[in-house]
């Protein structure tokens, strides 16, 4: 049975200056995506000219090189008719539902041109994105990364001992959702939430808008120009998704959440449990989301977590950033309430590494399980002055 994914729009603040800033956002998302064919064609461009620079007779030993630059450029045209569907689902996609669509874009005036290298990278890690979640190339990778978490939530209500669909789960910064989606195919209530419209607007289609398995195709590693054995990894297809989200259970609850996880998720003791990914070292104050975590789970829920800490404005001048070594982080876990049930503190995972690379990074994660006490003696601490205002975001 197909389920709609329920989705809600990012909080409006109200006021004339925040819904300029939302649209003017908006537009620059799309008008990346938009920008992708030139920006990735006139990489190809310049590797064209290079070639054309060589002495003659290194051309002359290259023979296959321009026609792989020109297998290169179909690909691209390939990667462009996702990015157009992608593009041209984000119109109807908040319940509360933006009143600007992707085609003012051009004449909103407001997007930056050129767009910027910083956007472009987004665009083509959303792309390696649909590799890591939704391909079968990606399941090694999730079987590392979700694997543990799913078995932990699994082990924690286990289906013979409690009804899961009266078990909420929530996942903060959930990409392209399969976690969320995984979860959910299991019988628990679960939401995604992600504040990303790259990610929001991916996850829109390949959530709603796939018709079968396998029905698309996509070429993500085209920008690799470097650490290729073999010239054709570079044009490598990946077919998604491996799996047809469409087919989750009609008794299945899952939603996916559009906004920013500390200003969206501010009701107390709402959640059985909390299931971060890959997600702690993306805040600005990482105390914050421990938290918030602490504040939004019910007594006795679980907050189970896989990652490195890799913080995300870490040598960003501009931005506020606290980075924390895993030992204080942890300290301060136990400090604001949690206690630790399970931990294990080298956990190998990667993050939408190209298996064919020469180049492999590999995180040495931690993976830990904490339970805020049924009897709680540390609500002090966990109900700060800074707590934003309650705000229930349900859907
Ligand atoms: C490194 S990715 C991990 C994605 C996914 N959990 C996974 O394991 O593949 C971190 C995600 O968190 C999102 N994110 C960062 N800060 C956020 C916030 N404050 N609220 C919601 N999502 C956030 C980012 O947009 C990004 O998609």
């Amino acid at each position: 049975m197909a389920q709609p994914i329920t989705e809600e729009a990012v909080p409006q603040n109200g006021d004339r200056n925040g819904e300029m800033q939302e649209r003017n956002h908006f537009f620059r998302v799309i008008s990346a995506f938009k920008s992708y064919k030139t920006f990735v064609n006139e990489r190809v461009s310049r590797a064209k000219k290079s070639f054309h620079s060589l002495p003659e007779h290194h051309q002359q030993l290259l023979p296959d090189y321009l026609p792989h630059l020109e297998n290169i450029r179909t690909c691209i045209d390939h990667n462009f008719e996702i990015i157009k569907l992608i593009v041209k689902h984000t119109d109807q996609m908040f319940e509360n539902s933006n009143q600007y669509s992707s085609s003012d874009c051009e004449n909103s005036g407001s997007f930056p041109k050129p767009v910027l290298t910083f956007d472009m990278d987004k665009v083509s890690t959303t792309l390696k994105q649909f590799v890591r979640d939704w391909s079968s190339e990606g399941r090694e990778e999730r079987d590392a990364c979700y694997g543990p978490i799913i078995e932990e939530i699994q082990r924690r209500f286990p289906s013979h001992k409690c009804n899961t669909s009266n078990i909420s789960v929530l996942v903060p910064g959930a990409g392209l959702g399969r976690l969320a989606y995984e979860i959910a195919n299991l019988g628990y209530t679960c939401q995604g939430n992600e504040f990303s419209l790259y990610m929001l607007f991916a996850s829109h289609f390949v959530l709603n808008k796939t018709p079968e398995v396998e029905t698309f195709t996509l070429y993500p590693w085209i920008s690799q120009f470097s650490n290729n054995k073999l010239m054709s990894n570079q044009i490598r297809p990946v077919r998604f998704p491996d799996v047809n989200p469409a087919l989750l259970p009609s008794s299945a609850s899952f939603s996916m959440v559009a906004g920013d996880f500390l200003e969206i998720y501010s009701e107390k003791e709402r959640w059985d449990c909390v299931a971060t990914s890959y997600f702690i070292d993306t805040a600005h104050n990482v105390l914050a989301y421990i938290e918030n975590i602490y504040k939004i789970l019910k007594p006795g829920g679980y907050w189970i977590n896989l990652g490195p800490l890799l913080y995300h404005f870490d040598n960003l001048p501009k931005e506020m950033s606290i980075e924390l070594g895993y030992d204080v982080v942890r300290r301060v876990i136990t400090d604001m309430g949690f206690e630790f049930l399970r931990e294990e503190p080298s956990v190998p995972s990667t993050y939408i590494q190209d298996r064919c690379s020469m180049l492999r990074y590999e995180y040495d994660c931690v993976f830990f399980v904490c339970q805020k006490p049924v009897h709680r003696l540390h609500d002090d601490i966990a109900e700060s002055p800074e707590s934003p205002p309650q705000e229930s975001h349900q859907s």
